[in-house]
């Protein structure tokens, strides 16, 4: 049987993740497609149906090819969603939520959907609620983290689980080539890569964030709950920080007795405007963000430790096919 996967005829099983607040936008996601792996929108969630046309318009202006978008259901008020369906993305990546109240519309409209999904369960239910392939993260992955286990387990456990029904994408950890090809031997079919993507020349995040990604380790970042301004309780993984190293020595507060509560960090630009950037904020260091980077939500996973540079997008994906050659 044809699945996703097939029908996308990616020459390179790596997708981008669709990282929000901008993050990955147009520019990112059509070089990764152009270079022949599978680009995704950060779309984020409750951006106006506009501004989630504009992407997608912008996105085409630079590729033919198919791309993804990425919308966090917890943040959408559907608009978003439907601004994906007016645009007709080819895949919705749906990501912490039911994605079943969607997948008949889109595949009225010849669209498809996968859902990001944290291991076994999560992922077979995904694959009764009709998507056409899963994400399944491991606790080793950078940004908001579903997963409660590393990918050697959840990954391996969803593809047991789920048999043949959908194939299984895996997220989590992965920067080169030999770690696509170690996600391809726990039975998943492509992997997804986030923070290898941030660390890239099109990825719209402020370059001293970069900066930080490249010369992080994995022993750098911590998986925490911390940064919930904007989408409380949901784990993630960010690098540690200043704001983080204060919370610790104050004895890790509850919400609402942490260091300088309601202190504002900096601006983020959101449209014509710009708005504060309260300390404990979700939203990421996106280019334009103006103010105390270190003391911001700086998303990164444990694929820090094999990130050296950034470098084009195009590029990447180039070499994480001959990498993943050389691995297999
Ligand atoms: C900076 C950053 C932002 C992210 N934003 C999103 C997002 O908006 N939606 C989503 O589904 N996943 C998001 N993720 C998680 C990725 O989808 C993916 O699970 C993760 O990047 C995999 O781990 P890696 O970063 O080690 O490659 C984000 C990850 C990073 C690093």
């Amino acid at each position: 049987m044809t699945d996703l996967l097939d029908r996308l005829r990616n020459a390179v099983p790596v997708w981008s993740a669709g990282m929000g607040g901008g993050l990955a936008g147009p520019q990112l996601a059509a070089a990764v497609s152009e270079a022949g792996g599978f680009g995704v929108l950060g779309v984020g969630g409750g951006l106006p149906r506009a501004a989630v046309l504009e992407l997608v318009s912008a996105t085409r202006a630079l590729t033919s090819r198919a791309f993804g978008a990425n919308v966090i259901l917890p943040m959408s008020d559907g608009e978003d969603i439907a601004a994906c369906f007016d645009a007709r993305v080819d895949v919705l990546v749906l990501f912490w939520g039911d994605p079943q109240p969607y997948v008949a519309d889109a595949h009225r409209r010849g669209m498809f959907v996968v859902a990001q999904c944290g291991g076994p369960e999560d992922a077979v239910a995904a694959a009764d609620a009709g998507v056409d392939a899963v994400m399944v993260q491991g606790t080793e992955a950078g940004g908001h983290v579903k997963a409660l286990a590393p990918l050697a387990e959840t990954v391996p456990a969803a593809v047991r689980a789920l048999g043949r029904r959908v194939p299984v994408i895996a997220a989590g950890g992965l920067a080169t080539g030999a770690d696509v090809a170690t996600a391809l031997g726990y039975g998943a079919r492509a992997a997804s890569l986030g923070t290898r993507f941030l660390a890239s020349t099109e990825a719209a995040a402020v370059d001293a964030y970069k900066a930080r990604v490249v010369a992080a380790r994995a022993a750098d970042t911590v998986f925490t709950d911390l940064f919930d301004i904007g989408w409380p309780r949901a784990n993630h993984r960010v690098l540690r920080n200043t704001t983080y190293t204060a919370w610790e020595a104050a004895g890790r507060p509850a919400p609402g007795a942490r260091p300088g509560e309601g202190e504002e960090i900096g601006t983020i630009p959101a449209g014509a405007e710009r708005v504060p950037l309260p300390r404990y904020a979700v939203m990421p260091p996106m280019s334009g963000f103006e103010g105390d980077l270190e003391a911001a939500a700086l998303y990164a996973g444990e694929s820090v430790e094999r990130i050296d540079a950034v470098v084009p997008a195009a590029e990447l994906v180039t070499r994480l096919l001959d990498e993943l050659r050389a691995a297999s």
